[in-house]
């Protein structure tokens, strides 16, 4: 298998601090991984380490089988990490057209990233008087520039409008989908991550407490609330799976595979079904169970 980015008991220590506890991690290469923790988990420092900006205390990290560091290898990365900063006097244009000359990339497509980050209207004003999501546009469109393979994103949409989150989120799936870029990004927002991210990892004082598919993950405390008569019937059925939730309602501790069968199983015994519903199935239970940390909620 090949991977966009493997860490192999990482750890770096600031003072007291243990950034990164021997963290062992690996990201495979195809779709779009999150990189999930609370505030001062690690995740940036790991970041900075994979691009070679950090050397790490212990343990080593790799971006496309090669060294941190490798130039090689750093040229087919994007990467944005925490708020970015241009030179003020320059427009959008200008910004792009200067980093692409700076990369040698000979045919940079300007007008097409401009358009894709939402920033043609833009692409003409000065940095200086940029919002924080636009400047958060526009380093995206910079990490665009030369087609990386892999693109790196540190909380991608912080500062961003909620119509603008919505946008910077279909660009990621397109770009991971369409153009096969690999996305890793690091977030503390639950809901964007389970919304964008096909895998996580989840890390917490430097350590990975969990990971694995979003799908695999949220499954894990989904159930089934059906509101239906008679309840005791309900639970007669379920046996060890059913819970009672008040007078009318049960919950059901079942696998969506699972969910015909019962179904069929109630209508037989002629239980009348008001609602079923799927409840819970977020990645916030797995998040506070495995950092045990409120800094989420
Ligand atoms: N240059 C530095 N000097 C001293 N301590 C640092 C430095 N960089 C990071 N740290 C510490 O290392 C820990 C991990 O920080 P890091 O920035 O990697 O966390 P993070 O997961 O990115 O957090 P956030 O969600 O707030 O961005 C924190 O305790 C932080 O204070
Ligand atoms: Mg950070």
């Amino acid at each position: 298998m090949s991977f966009a980015l493997e860490a192999v008991g990482v750890s770096k220590t600031y003072g007291t601090v243990k950034a990164l506890d021997g963290l062992t991690l690996e990201i495979p290469r195809g779709g779009i991984f999150g990189i999930l923790g609370p505030n001062g988990a690690g995740k940036s420092t790991l970041f900075r380490i994979v691009l070679g900006l950090v050397r790490p205390t212990l343990g080593e990290t790799r971006l496309l089988g090669a060294p941190a560091g490798d130039i090689g290898a750093l040229r087919r990365i994007g990467a944005v990490i925490e708020t970015p900063r241009f030179l003020p006097w320059l427009t959008a244009r200008e910004t792009l057209k200067m980093l692409a000359l700076e990369s040698g990339e000979k045919a940079p497509d300007i007008d097409g990233w401009l358009s894709r980050v939402g920033l043609t209207e833009a692409a003409d004003r000065k940095v200086n008087g940029y919002s924080v999501g636009m400047k958060q546009r526009l380093a995206l469109a910079a990490a665009l520039l030369t087609k990386p393979e892999v693109l790196i994103l540190d909380e991608p949409t912080s500062g961003m409008d909620p119509a603008g989150i919505l946008e910077i989120r279909a660009l990621m799936r397109e770009l991971a989908d369409r153009d096969g870029v690999t996305i890793i990004l690091a977030s503390h927002q639950l809901d964007e991550v389970q919304r964008v991210c096909d895998s996580v990892a989840i890390l917490d004082r430097g350590k990975l407490v969990a990971g694995g598919r979003v799908d695999a993950l949220t499954g894990i405390n989904e159930r089934l609330r059906l509101i239906a008569t008679p309840t005791a019937q309900v639970l007669e059925i379920l046996g060890a799976k059913g819970t009672a939730d008040g007078e009318h309602a049960v919950f059901a501790a079942i696998t969506r595979n699972e969910a015909p069968a019962l179904i069929k199983a109630l209508a037989r015994a002629d239980v009348d079904i008001t609602e079923a519903r799927w409840i819970g199935g977020d990645l916030e239970k797995v998040f506070l169970d495995s950092t045990g940390d409120a800094d989420a909620r």
